[in-house]
């Protein structure tokens, strides 16, 4: 209705302006005539007022009547007497006579437009001759009554097309907008009530192609998954009325995987690693996710683990065929090293999988880069990785679970080989998005290689959809959305994410009560702590870790907040590592330097701000530091889960601590209470570092039992168990006949 009156209006004003205008141009017409007929009457006219009036009358009496819409003609005096005058115009004389004096008085030529006697009147009085002392006036009148006519005409004609045009115009606007816009919103409010309430999830096929189209079959994608997690967490939740311990792990995998009860990982890095050192030799713990994680569950199950043996006394402690049993001195399991030659380590670890793979997936601003040399060995070398399961396995059954990065060709290895063996690939990193992953020259093989296996698991849901987006982009496959899987090649996989956890430190053997605070105070002592306030860090010594950032931020605080120093340390426990790749070097002489310049301007009376420990830390020293440090600093730049926040909490179980957790961090997402910060924010970093030093021991005691629980209730044993239940429940292969993605 608004719209209606407004568009009444404007027509109104624009057919009116219309109008009018077109009046203007017809009075300059008439005004023109006038004065044409004015001038071919006025020389008859002045040789008549040289004559007395009854004289001049007749000698004027032709020519003073009209035709049609020129009523005629009227002669006057210079003192306004009327001399002569055609019979229509007598009829004005009043309007006529207003005109003549105007003209008189100002000595010009006089137009009038005026309503006299039911008529519109149009008069021109010019006093004549032109130029000389006035003699007289001639008046021309002009009946232009059909002017009001022609212009209601005129208006009626205008308003009708405009309206018509405008009415038009709307009804295409309207049209469009309805097509373009509020008809896909109604199909998407449509399709999003039915994804909530029913099953139906495929998205509306009339919505347009473009971003809507693409975003809504990711929003599709995200409810699938959210709703198949749901229901595997439902199925989990029926096992987490009591916490997961190695016991229930193994009698679980011995009823999930029935008689293909025969566990195998596979992993680039050993469990226990042979290194001879002052002409002795020793077993380490390298450090790292994928040892952590893994050596409980085996320990648990039983199993054989297959991994690169990198150690230089690896092949004195193991047999001819590269077996040992391990935990050294209380064999739980077998490990199987896989040896290569110094140019497959090359070229498929140091290469491919670290100076590629690694920067590829991570989003911490370091270019990959890839050779065609190292491509080689990594397919060479995981040639070898798969072998050596299929020499493991041999004629019987089995589960495999290939770990990471270096091994993203070995699940479709196996499966050539042995298509009715469970595979399962776990992913420990993140996975890019789909733009980012395409530079990888190999991309399509890689994806190839990891989609022959049954289950494929990351830490977050994130990371798999980032998979899925890459996989629709890059190779023809059939992605089943409802299912987050992808049959390719006769193989479906499965993709979940699982975030793995850590083995709680009372299943370890590091000291405890006063053992631990004597070794507490002796550490104390040797890194001349006294009784500061101590952040501790642990980390591998990578440039994904935000070490940097981290030195700086107590850089910042040591200068914002002066009242700091001396009693506050950051003791950061850095493991060397990829120290063969030259950027790792780098990073190391970096870090050293930057600690180095931080103590240099802030350290006092024996007392410095961070304690960078480089070197191969046991798992008794890390527990020692997690267990006295008030606080843990995470600062990663990008990690696809970082273990050691759950270390910590785990670690601090019935007390309290404070937990600075980089958002970018797969962690962060588990584990709210910490003070999550963006370490690129150097002040807010300081900001968390700062309150987490000032918080109430009552806030700080609340945080960490929520924390703990959490980790307490999301072990490692549990996340082994889900993934063996996911992988239980796949069916390997089975035939996919449609492909296209
Ligand atoms: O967490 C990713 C990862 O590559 C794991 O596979 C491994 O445990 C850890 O980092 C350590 O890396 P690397 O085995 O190269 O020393």
């Amino acid at each position: 209705m608004f719209i209606a009156a407004i568009l009444g209006v404007v027509t109104g004003l624009l057919a009116w302006h219309q109008v009018q205008s077109e009046r203007r141009i017809d009075l300059d017409d008439i005004a023109s005539r006038s004065h044409v007929l004015a001038q071919q009457l006025s020389g008859r006219v002045v040789g008549s007022l040289q004559l007395p009036d009854e004289e001049a009358r007749a000698s004027l009496e032709d020519r003073l009547d009209g035709y049609r819409r020129l009523l005629g003609y009227a002669v006057f005096r210079p003192d306004g007497s009327l001399v002569a005058a055609g019979p229509a115009v007598v009829e004005f004389a009043e309007v006529i006579e207003a005109a003549v004096v105007e003209a008189l008085a100002s000595k010009h030529e006089v137009i009038r437009l005026t309503r006299a006697a039911g008529a519109r009147l149009h008069i021109l009085a010019e006093p004549i001759p032109e130029g000389g002392p006035i003699t007289g006036v001639l008046v021309v009148a002009h009946d232009v009554s059909y002017l009001d006519d022609r212009a209601t005409a005129r208006f009626a004609n205008y308003a009708f097309w405009i309206l018509l045009v405008t009415l038009l115009a709307v009804t295409l606007v309207v049209g469009s907008t309805w097509l373009a816009y509020e008809r896909p919103l109604s199909m998407l409010a449509d399709w999003m009530r039915r994804l909530r309430v029913d099953d139906a999830v495929e998205a509306p096929p009339g919505l347009p192609t473009g971003r809507l189209r693409s975003e809504s079959d990711r929003l599709a994608a995200s409810f699938r998954a959210a709703r198949s997690t749901g229901r595997a967490l439902s199925e989990a939740a029926m096992y987490s009325e009591q916490v997961w311990t190695p016991d229930r792990l193994r009698a679980h995998a011995v009823a999930a995987l029935g008689d293909a009860n025969q566990l195998i990982v596979v992993s680039n890095r050993e469990p226990y690693m042979h290194q001879r050192r002052d002409g002795k030799t020793e077993a380490l713990v390298p450090a790292g996710g994928v040892v952590t994680a893994l050596d409980p569950v085996l320990q648990a199950c039983g199993g054989v683990w297959i991994a690169h043996g990198a150690g230089d006394a690896d092949r004195a402690t193991s047999d001819a065929n590269g077996r040992l049993t391990v935990p050294p001195g209380d064999a739980r399991y077998t490990l199987r090293r896989v040896w290569l030659t110094r140019e497959e380590e090359q070229g498929y670890y140091y290469g491919f999988s670290n100076e590629g793979l690694w920067p590829l997936c991570h989003l911490a601003h370091e270019r990959p880069i890839f050779r065609v040399t190292d491509w080689e060995q990594y397919r060479i070398a995981n040639r070898r990785f798969a072998d050596a399961v299929l020499d493991e396995v041999g004629s019987g059954k089995g589960v495999v679970l290939v770990q990471d990065y270096q091994l993203a060709l070995v699940p479709r290895m196996i499966k050539e080989a042995r298509p009715d063996l469970r595979v399962g690939l776990f992913w420990h990193i993140p996975w890019p998005n789909a733009e980012a992953f395409r530079i990888c020259p190999w991309g399509a093989e890689l994806l190839d290689g990891m989609l022959g296996a049954d289950l494929l698991g990351f830490h977050l849901q994130q990371y798999g959809n980032n998979f899925l987006e890459t996989v629709d982009r890059m190779i023809e496959s059939r992605l089943d959305w409802d299912h987050f899987a992808v049959d390719l090649r006769g193989n479906r996989t499965l993709v979940r994410p699982f975030p793995i956890s850590v083995q709680p430190w009372s299943e370890r053997h590091v000291p405890e009560g006063d053992e631990l605070a004597q070794q507490q105070s002796a550490l104390r002592e040797q890194y001349q702590l006294g009784d500061v306030y101590i952040a501790v860090g642990v980390d591998r010594i990578d440039y994904t870790k935000g070490l940097p950032e981290r030195f700086r931020a107590c850089a910042r605080l040591l200068e914002q907040y002066p009242q700091y120093r001396g009693r506050f340390t950051l003791v950061e426990l850095g493991a060397p590592s990829r120290t063969h790749i030259p950027r790792y070097r780098e990073h190391l002489d970096h870090l050293e330097a930057l600690a180095e310049e931080i103590n240099w301007k802030y350290q006092a009376d024996g007392w410095k701000p961070i304690r960078f420990l480089v070197g191969h830390h046991d798992a008794k020293t890390v527990h020692a530091f997690l267990q006295m440090a008030p606080m843990c600093v995470v600062s990663s730049l990008h990690d696809g889960m970082n273990l050691v926040a759950k270390e910590y909490v785990a670690a601090r179980a019935g007390a309290d601590g404070v937990l600075i957790l980089s958002e970018f961090a797969g962690a962060a997402r588990e584990l709210p209470d910490a003070l999550v910060v963006n370490p690129y924010d150097i002040e807010q970093f300081v900001e968390a570092i700062r309150q987490g030093m000032e918080m109430n021991s009552v806030e700080r005691y609340a945080r960490m039992q929520r924390l703990s629980n959490q980790v307490a209730e999301n072990n490692i044993y549990r996340w082994a168990a889900n993934l063996l239940t996911a992988l239980a429940n796949t069916q390997p292969n089975v035939v996919s006949t449609s492909a296209g993605s």
